[in-house]
């Protein structure tokens, strides 16, 4: 019979052996791709010495092919929380050096147990993801584990933030568990994300492409639209994903933490008087009015690289976290296309669910015209900004800076979509369409064409038919922009919309 001592003992030897991972070994090959450790990603992601783990003696319990005789520490997953902050977040980091960070019954058990405590006490949920798959040996165990894990991800949607980071691969059904979250990072040049590698994707359609080509961190950052984030390494990743928690409310019945920004909430910026160009067409850099704007010029992209026609950035202003959708007058003219449209809706639901405010500014042409844009549904897509804006019951705040054009003007947010306060600069240009446009249906047989269609121009391409509808609350100085925003930010801080109670909605997907 063991002593007290020789129990403790066990105790601190068995803690110990699921510490030291999968071993030296593997964690030097894990150090050698450039890759840190799952422990040591929690390290960083948590404030200094607050990680508490849970789980950790979890083993597997299958015994397909010998696969009791193995030693799986802490069943390649390591699980639990702490704070980012100061503030209760959970996570778990799927540790390579333990057979892949391959998903078992028992290492998806571990990792729905973290979901549902973060569920239960309202904390987001952070899953660090680095793994082989679906882990073969446990068969349809396996499985099992990825559909517990989609489950729960959809029941915590909209509860609580979840935020996924690729640390390294994530193949099959492995994608789809962050594909359900709210956020994914890709660290550039370590991560990859497919649903078949390359290897499947030649024997069944003879195209040769590599890892990195076909769902490395900039392919889905710039070209598929599935990452929101790209970093830089490791380290990167996880300051980023720090600093995206410290925008961000604990829960769907919390606001935003308000943070001292130090910037004066009644400060006006001259230089807007000056960043539109006489020209209409000309472009300009809508990052220098968002900048300007915001608490001292700070604001964090999401999906900076997709889509880049629409802005979609977290920012704060007077301290408060704002959600701020963006035409970008420089990217395509700023019109609105299939994949702007999913950006922006995507963004304008998170931040709904997420009790934070929106700014709409607004220069937009109109959507894109052309075969592709209707073969590839812009309809259905842009239906879905529509949506999303009309669902949205948080403080909308509509900036028309220049074109605001048909559809285009209802789908960043008109009065009618739910805008709680509409404001335009001198320069907006409120109409059904663009003056070339019009003049082209309109005055076609007119021989003062030309003449006419400038008419149009000095009495519809302005703010003021708007205004004297109450479509637009006021024109305003430019320079003044921020302490008008700011101003309606607070007069909106008690708003309260309740929708008719439904099932759900049926947004076009
Ligand atoms: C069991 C696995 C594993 C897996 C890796 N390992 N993936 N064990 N099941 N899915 C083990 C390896 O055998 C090896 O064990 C160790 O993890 C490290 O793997 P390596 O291959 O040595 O590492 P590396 O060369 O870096 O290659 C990593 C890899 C490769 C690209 C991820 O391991 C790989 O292709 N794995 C299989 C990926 C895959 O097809 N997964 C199944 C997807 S099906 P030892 O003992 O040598 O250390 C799926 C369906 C889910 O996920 C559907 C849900 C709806």
């Amino acid at each position: 019979m063991a002593t007290v001592a020789e129990r403790i003992e066990l105790l601190h030897n068995n803690l110990a052996h699921v510490e030291a991972m999968g071993g030296e070994k593997k964690v030097e090959k894990q150090h050698a791709k450039g890759k840190l450790t799952a422990r040591e990603r929690l390290a960083l992601l948590f404030d200094e010495g607050s990680f508490v783990e849970v789980n950790a003696l979890v083993k597997s319990r299958c015994y397909n092919f010998g696969q009791e005789k193995k030693d799986l520490p802490g069943e390649g997953v390591v699980t639990g929380y702490g704070t980012v902050d100061g503030r209760l977040v959970f996570a778990f980091a799927q540790d390579f050096t333990v057979e892949g960070g391959s998903l078992g019954e028992m290492h998806a058990a571990k990792i729905v147990h973290v979901n549902e405590l973060a569920l239960k006490v309202g904390a987001p949920c952070v899953g660090l993801n680095d793994s082989g798959g679906a882990r073969i040996q446990e068969a349809v165990d396996a499985l099992s584990g990825y559909g517990k894990i989609f489950w729960c991800n959809t029941i915590a949607s909209g509860v609580i933030p979840q935020i996924s980071a690729i640390m390294g691969p994530s193949a099959g059904g492995a994608v789809y568990s962050p594909a359900l979250t709210d956020f994914i990072y890709m660290v550039k040049g370590t991560s990859q994300m497919f649903l078949t590698g390359p290897a499947v994707v030649e024997s069944v359609t003879g195209e040769k492409i590599t890892a990195e080509a076909l769902g490395g961190a900039m392919t889905h950052n710039r070209t598929s639209g599935v990452a929101q984030f790209a970093a830089e390494n490791d380290e990167d990743c996880i300051k980023q994903i720090r600093y995206l928690l410290s925008f961000l409310p604990s829960n769907n019945m919390e606001d935003a933490p308000i943070v001292e920004t130090g910037d004066d909430p009644t400060r006006t910026d001259a230089s807007l008087d000056t960043i539109m160009p006489e020209n209409s067409n000309a472009p300009y850099d809508m990052y220098d009015v968002i900048k300007s704007i915001v608490d001292n010029g700070e604001y964090y992209d999401v999906a900076k690289e997709w889509a880049k026609n629409i802005i979609t950035c977290f920012c704060r202003m007077d301290g408060q976290t704002v959600g701020i959708i963006a035409n970008q007058p420089n990217f395509m003219a700023g019109c609105l296309d299939y994949n702007a449209s999913d950006k922006g809706a995507r963004f304008i639901r998170f931040c709904d669910c997420f009790n934070i405010p929106v700014l709409n500014i607004v220069d937009v042409p109109g959507f894109l015209p052309g075969k592709q844009q209707e073969y590839a549904g812009v309809i259905r897509h842009g239906a879905k900004m529509l949506f999303a804006y009309c669902e949205a019951t948080v403080p909308k705040i509509t900036l028309i800076l220049r074109k605001a054009y048909g559809g285009s003007y209802i789908a960043m947010c008109s009065r009618e979509q739910g805008a709680d306060q509409v404001f335009a600069w001198p320069t907006a240009e409120i109409a059904v369409m663009g003056p070339a446009g019009a003049a082209n249906i309109i005055f076609k047989k007119d021989p003062q064409k030309e003449q006419r269609t400038q008419e149009y121009v000095d009495e519809f391409a302005t703010p003021y038919k708007a205004a004297e509808r109450g479509y637009v609350d006021a024109v305003i100085d430019p320079r003044n922009s921020r302490p008008v925003v700011i101003n309606a930010l607070k007069m909106l801080a008690s708003k309260h919309e309740v929708h008719p109670a439904k099932k759900h909605g049926n947004i076009p997907l």
